[in-house]
């Protein structure tokens, strides 16, 4: 954990219930060890797509599909999400959450690899949100950035590596120390781009949240 444990109680304890439905995912989750978005992360990305109000979302990193379905709750009905998993055996849970939900005509699983699906996808989005293997994220940034819109959003989770980002890579354990060294890159890569205006926050294992500069419809430059 990277901030005091009982300021995160407290941040936790304002927090209101989601739908009877989403409580029962997210506990689902957290019986079967399928990782989710920390409940404060959830909290800001809410927020975010409340100010951004985004028409079309991809997630990078579905699990069981409970941020899906939490993104679908506060967007409106006409925004699209589209997210994409590899993990065989989390397609079909996620595959039937959207169904209990009724948002399967919101949201579009894509299976496969991140980078590959990505690949083939045209594009632009309003909002990515990146949530799948912390180390490859540098690698998908070429990818992320083509097809996010000018003005568009990209919030990525889980960058601060429960503190360990902090840490000289000798002090890291040795099977963490690509990711490691990817992150920095990646948190490098983020916050010194031209087109890329980016604030990191340690809030759950750390967010990214990052905006597109690019022409906005009036002319000016975002
Ligand atoms: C932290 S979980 C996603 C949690 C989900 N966004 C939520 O909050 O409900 C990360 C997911 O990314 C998936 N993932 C990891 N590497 C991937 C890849 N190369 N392509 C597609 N999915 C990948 C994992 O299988 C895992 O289910």
């Amino acid at each position: 954990m990277i901030v005091d444990e009982r300021m995160v109680t407290y941040i936790r304890s304002l927090e209101t219930p989601e739908t009877p439905l989403l409580e029962e995912i997210e506990q689902e989750a957290a019986d079967t060890f399928v990782p989710v978005i920390r409940k404060e992360t959830q909290s800001f990305l809410k927020t975010v797509l409340a100010m951004h109000r985004p028409s079309s979302i991809l997630e990078v990193g579905t699990a069981v599909g409970f941020s899906a379905l939490l993104m679908s709750e506060y967007t409106p009905e006409d925004c699209h999400i589209t997210t994409i998993e590899n993990y065989k055996k989390r397609i079909p849970i996620a595959r039937h959450n959207f169904s209990r939900a009724g948002r399967d005509s919101r949201i579009t699983l894509i299976e496969g690899d991140a980078l590959e699906v990505m690949r083939g996808l045209p594009g632009p989005y309003d909002f990515i949100f990146m949530d799948a293997a912390k180390g490859q994220y540098i690698h998908y940034m070429p990818e992320v950035l083509r097809l996010l819109a000018d003005g568009g959003v990209l919030m990525s989770d889980n960058v601060l590596q429960d503190g360990d980002i902090i840490e000289s890579r000798f002090a890291v354990e040795r099977r963490n120390r690509t990711i490691h060294s990817r992150m920095r890159e990646y948190l490098y890569e983020l916050k010194h781009r031209e087109d890329l205006l980016t604030s990191i926050l340690p809030l759950g294992d750390g967010v990214a949240l990052s905006i597109k500069r690019g022409e906005k419809k009036d002319g000016q430059t975002s």
